[in-house]
């Protein structure tokens, strides 16, 4: 969690800075805080509340200078609060550090430095660690750079990190594991950021750093500037300068009044881009390089284990059936955090797919590792270009969804289940366990999604006429079989993040066996009916319901009759293949919980507690 944002170079900071921190507002943002330098020394100001109220309080400071760095915070250690808030000092004011990630060690490392007289005035790891180097910079004598070194030879846990110092008011630096940093390149400058975001309007040019590589940045009026990156075992390093390729127009509003009903809007597009070169209709193929460069691990794997958090788990779960129906190959599908820590079997001929929008969540990528380390091939499901994840993994597949700025995540969930189809139907096809004419059925039904999603999206200003129905509703169900409950579980994880109403995702059929005991009438029930597959069963389900004075919301598919007349809401569909529903019906499942999260009045893009990538475990 955490967005970093630091500058140096000819231009003011203080702008850059700010703007930065709103890009990156998402990652965090239960308080804020920023330190420049100028004349008479480092001049730092941090407040609860979001980056819009550290303006405020800074407003008519002298916040001149061509240095500085700032943070927005999703605190793991200490309350939200002022003091909390980072940058931190050191003990003498000297040094100014801003922090992203954990110190695991935080405790041990602060008695040591409290024997050694140094007191503390927040609750959080980050300020032992300023303090460490500090410490350490002022017992030997030694530059910042060699005490950042030391100090973070002794760390234990995860680090983004950006220091600037009163004694050298030229330099910023910066340093990162198991937390993402990126360096821009500019004419003159440089801006390091936990993401790109904050760079795209001052240069092209970026370095992501690598796994404990520290980078020094300095920019000194009368010398050209110079980047230094290490790692911490003191090895130069060639950075690689990579192109970014974002830009301006998708990191805003566009005229939506949240980036999530943005983001919900651009699905069309989306999938046609994770389509984008790799369906070939005339040839009946589907290619991902990530695949036929490993076809020899992925057709000799004995079972295929899909990890995740979150959404990314769910489009896991939709991934497993896709993958056991089309190709034949036993799936299982694990949460992150339970499977890096329960000694998993892990065998040499397992394929592991690891899905992450954000390429940084801490609990897939500790799943990632411990895969590779015990001898699994590992393929990566990622959106965010040249994050950890991809990074850390054999080989993978972008699912080209752009920036997702909404902390809820929409249209990676549609993109990542677009690519577990077309990682279904490769193998499939590999495999010799589809044939030519079910493969081109599939292939040219992904073809008329966006069309028909297109059409769905129709559909809102309908939905949000009965959202203000549930406004205050308290409780919600969500029910669903087959490809169908993994979106069951996608929809109520949708509302419950963003308007704070309890919801439960359930497989239908298992409502009778503890949760109709919530049904009465004042209970939604949110089904999921479309045509195909179990519909009699879900019919029945829905009589269960109906028996207790529940009150059915239903997606049905164009033209049904039976469930929309045994429900008090219905929304219809396109037809389309019953695999493929999850990306057609996720749709108004977004919809109704964003329009009901409007009405309650909650900040549908930054829910409370929440955060974009989430960097801790
Ligand atoms: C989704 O709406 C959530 N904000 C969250 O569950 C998210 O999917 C999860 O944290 C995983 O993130 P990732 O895909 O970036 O790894
Ligand atoms: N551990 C630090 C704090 O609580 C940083 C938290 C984070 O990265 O989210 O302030």
């Amino acid at each position: 969690m955490c967005g970093i944002v630091a500058y140096v170079g000819n231009r003011e900071a203080y702008p850059i800075l700010m703007k930065g921190l709103h890009r990156l507002e998402y990652r965090g943002y239960d308080s804020a805080g920023v330190c420049v330098y100028n004349n008479d020394g480092l001049h730092l100001y941090k407040t609860l509340g979001k980056v819009a109220d550290l303006e405020r309080f800074v407003e008519g400071k002298d916040m001149s200078g061509h240095i500085g760095i700032a943070h927005t915070r999703w605190a793991t250690h200490g309350l939200p609060n002022e003091i909390n808030a980072h940058p931190h000092y050191s003990q003498y004011a000297d040094i100014a550090l801003i922090h992203n990630g954990i110190i695991e060690n935080y405790a041990t490392l602060k008695e040591e430095l409290q024997k050694h007289g140094r007191s503390f005035t927040s609750e959080t790891d980050t300020e032992v660690l300023v303090q460490l180097i500090d410490f350490i910079r002022m017992d030997n004598g030694i530059s910042l750079e060699e005490a950042v070194h030391q100090a973070l030879s002794q760390v234990v846990g995860a680090y983004a990190i950006a220091i600037m110092s009163k004694d050298d008011p030229y330099t910023v630096i910066g340093a990162r594991k198991g937390s993402p940093l990126v360096i821009g390149v500019g004419d003159g400058e440089f801006i390091l950021a936990s993401d790109a975001t904050p760079l795209v309007e001052y240069t092209k040019k970026v370095i992501y750093l690598d796994e404990e590589e520290i980078a020094v940045m300095t920019v000194r009026p009368d010398a050209e500037p110079t980047l230094r990156v290490t790692n911490l075992k003191n090895v130069r390093k060639t950075p690689l300068v990579q192109t970014l390729e974002t830009n301006l127009e998708v990191l805003e509003k566009g005229g939506y009044p949240h980036f999530m009903l943005k983001e919900i809007y651009e699905q069309p597009k989306v999938i046609r881009d994770s389509f984008r070169g790799r369906i070939n209709v005339e040839r009946n193929t589907v290619a991902l390089s990530g695949i036929i460069d490993h076809q020899k691990e992925f057709l000799s794997a004995r079972r295929i284990i899909i990890t995740a958090c979150g959404t990314s788990w769910h489009a896991g779960l939709v991934g497993k059936y896709l993958i056991e129906e089309l190709a034949r190959i036993p799936v299982e599908v694990e949460y992150a955090s339970e499977y890096r820590y329960r000694h998993p079997i892990i065998n040499k001929d397992d394929v592991v797919i690891a899905i992450s929008q954000s390429g940084e969540t801490a609990d897939t990528l500790a799943a990632v590792n411990l895969a590779r380390d015990q001898g699994a091939f590992v393929y990566g499901i990622c959106n965010v270009v040249g994050a950890s994840i991809p990074r850390a993994t054999h080989s993978g597949t972008y699912i080209h969804a752009g920036p997702e700025i909404g902390v809820a995540s929409t249209k990676a969930f549609t993109a990542q289940v677009c690519v577990l189809t077309l990682v279904a139907l490769s193998l499939a096809k590999a495999k010799g366990t589809v044939s030519e004419s079910r493969f081109r059925a599939i292939i040219n039904e992904l073809y008329t999604l966006p069309d028909k999603i297109e059409k769905t999206l129709l559909l809102n200003d309908r939905i949000a006429d009965f959202a203000k129905i549930f406004t205050y509703s308290r409780n919600f169900l969500y029910l669903g079989r087959g490809y169908n409950y993994p979106l069951a579980l996608e929809g109520a994880l949708k509302l419950k993040e963003i308007s704070y109403i309890h919801a439960e995702g359930y497989p239908a059929a298992e409502m009778k066996h503890g949760p109709i005991a919530l049904v009465d009438n004042e209970m939604p029930i949110v089904v999921i009916a479309t045509n195909q597959g179990n519909y009699e069963k879900i019919v029945s389900n829905i009589q269960e319901v109906k028996a207790r004075k529940g009150r059915i919301i239903s997606i049905v598919t164009e033209g049904d009759t039976t469930v929309k007349a045994l429900s008090d809401f219905y929304i219809e569909i396109p037809p389309t293949e019953a695999m493929l529903v999850p990306i057609l019906a996720c749709v108004p499942l977004q919809l109704l919980a964003y329009h009901i999260a409007v009405q309650r009045g909650c900040n549908v893009d930054q829910p409370r507690n929440l955060a974009k990538s989430v960097t801790v475990e």
